[in-house]
């Protein structure tokens, strides 16, 4: 039987004018190694970057999660990076302070605090609390309090009452935010409410 009647499918057929299987020299078998690792890796990296694509919004919300931790009623007003409270038998009348809320983020705006203390009536009605953003373009308002006893921001030269946060002076239009407070069982100043406006 000559090779043109053999059967096409047999194995260890060679017959290039049939176009069957010849075997492969060792530098095709190697090229052809390489070509396999090459999309060995391809696929594994392409895997790797979705899974990266996935990660890094499930660490950036977990970020923001974090960062939400922001002040609530019932929070202990102080430092929170030494987990000090404030000091309110130490603290004279007439001067301002920044403060934050212990065991929360002092990164958030929300918890950035400028504690004012306007009588001395033992109470925690001789404080006042505000959110220390100012409402214009968000510098922080001075610490100290002017030379008139009140919140100022030298920005551009906002100025609010220590009173109840109400605008003096612009160019701020809206108050500072201010939290109520209260007493805790030991005397602490605590956050007893939601802010008065949005920070
Ligand atoms: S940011 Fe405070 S006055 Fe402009």
């Amino acid at each position: 039987m000559t090779s043109s009647h053999r059967d096409p499918g047999a194995k260890g057929l060679t017959s290039p004018e049939l176009g069957q299987v010849t075997p492969l020299t060792p530098e095709q078998q190697k090229a052809l190694t390489n070509r396999r690792r090459f999309l060995q890796i391809s696929v594994g990296g392409s895997l790797a970057a979705i899974g990266v694509a996935f990660a890094f919004p499930v660490l950036a919300l977990k970020a923001i999660t974090q960062f939400s931790d922001v002040v609530a009623e019932g929070d202990l007003i102080g430092d929170p990076g030494s987990n000090t409270p404030l000091d309110v038998g130490a603290f004279p009348v007439n001067t301002g302070v920044y403060s934050g809320v212990i065991g929360k983020s002092s990164q958030a705006n929300e918890n950035k605090l400028e504690v004012v203390r306007v009588a001395e009536n033992g109470t925690a009605e001789d404080f006042r609390v505000f959110n220390r953003i100012c409402t214009h373009l968000g510098c922080n308002v001075q610490p100290e309090l002017n030379p008139q006893g009140e919140v100022h921001c030298l920005c551009h030269g906002s100025v609010f009452s220590s009173e109840e946060g109400a605008v003096l002076a612009g160019p701020a239009a809206r108050p500072l935010p201010q939290l109520p407070v209260a007493f805790d069982d030991q005397g602490r100043l605590i956050v007893a409410g939601a802010y008065s406006s949005e920070v």
